[in-house]
């Protein structure tokens, strides 16, 4: 079975590369099931009811988030209605929505979408660590093949949780810094794992965004508008190609594709 996995899409350009490659890349590598990180696909912020829905239509089968999570309001109806929106599982017992999902396309085995969230240097939340172990093991009484966005920011996180999860779910990527890593590896266990997915939007930019305010930023430290940028749009983040049966990873490969114009 095979899986791809767009990592953080930001804003209306990123909406675009989806809608523009997805359907090509799912014909193209015969992809079964396809994850996409949403947090900010709305105006580079946060997700709403709207563009969930533009992205499920270009070909996505289930959306996850990060710490955008909260970004617009409406994200609470999606939390609330959507099945097919995950958001971090550790977030503290109360919040509403899911924090994985189980996911099958006609005729194909069942994979299971699992999204946490790091603590280095981000908010605080409960630990996805043991979150995740316990997670992964209610998981599997249904499926063997699980993947896992793990939106984070320290590399060191995010390369302890996939260890520690190396031979319970096939696959570990990790999405928010919005730069693709070089590190594509299947660990010992069968778990494929990938540092950082990178960001499905403007690459002519600073992680998304205009290059001159984020400079102003950095220069003056007086606080700036941060827009969405336009130019070079680029599809990011990977194929993972799974065995059916065991649920070990076969291959990774990284993607990053241009769209055309
Ligand atoms: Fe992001
Ligand atoms: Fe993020």
């Amino acid at each position: 079975m095979r899986l791809l996995f767009i990592a953080d899409i930001v804003g209306q350009p990123g909406r675009r590369a989806v809608t523009e490659l997805v359907p090509r890349l799912r014909r193209e590598h015969r992809i079964d099931v396809v994850v996409a990180n949403g947090e900010n696909s709305a105006g580079g912020s946060g997700i709403t009811v709207k563009t969930a829905e533009e992205i499920f239509s270009a070909g996505v089968d289930i959306i996850t988030s990060g710490d955008h999570l909260w970004d617009q309001k409406e994200v609470v109806q999606l939390l609330e209605h959507e099945p097919r929106f995950v958001r971090p599982l550790n977030y503290p017992a109360g919040v509403p929505g899911r924090g994985s999902t189980l996911f099958q396309s006609e005729g194909r085995p069942t994979v299971g979408i699992l999204n946490l969230q790091g603590r280095t240097f981000m908010p605080p939340l409960d630990c996805p660590f043991h979150g995740a172990l316990a997670e992964v093991e209610r998981l599997r009484r249904n499926t063997k093949i699980i993947f896992v966005d793990f939106h984070a920011e320290a590399t060191s996180e995010k390369v302890a949780l996939a260890r520690l999860l190396d031979g319970r779910v096939s696959a570990v990527i990790g999405t928010h810094t919005h730069v693709q890593t070089a590190d594509e590896q299947i660990f010992p266990g069968g778990t494929a794992f990938l540092c950082d997915g990178g960001f499905t939007g403007p690459h002519e930019s600073i992680i998304g965004r205009e290059i001159e305010p984020v400079l102003r930023r950095f220069l003056t430290n007086a606080p700036q508008k941060f827009e969405v940028a336009s130019g070079r749009v680029m599809l990011e983040g990977a194929i993972v190609e799974i065995d059916d049966t065991t649920g070990k990873a076969l291959s990774i490969r990284r993607v990053s594709e241009a769209v055309a114009g």
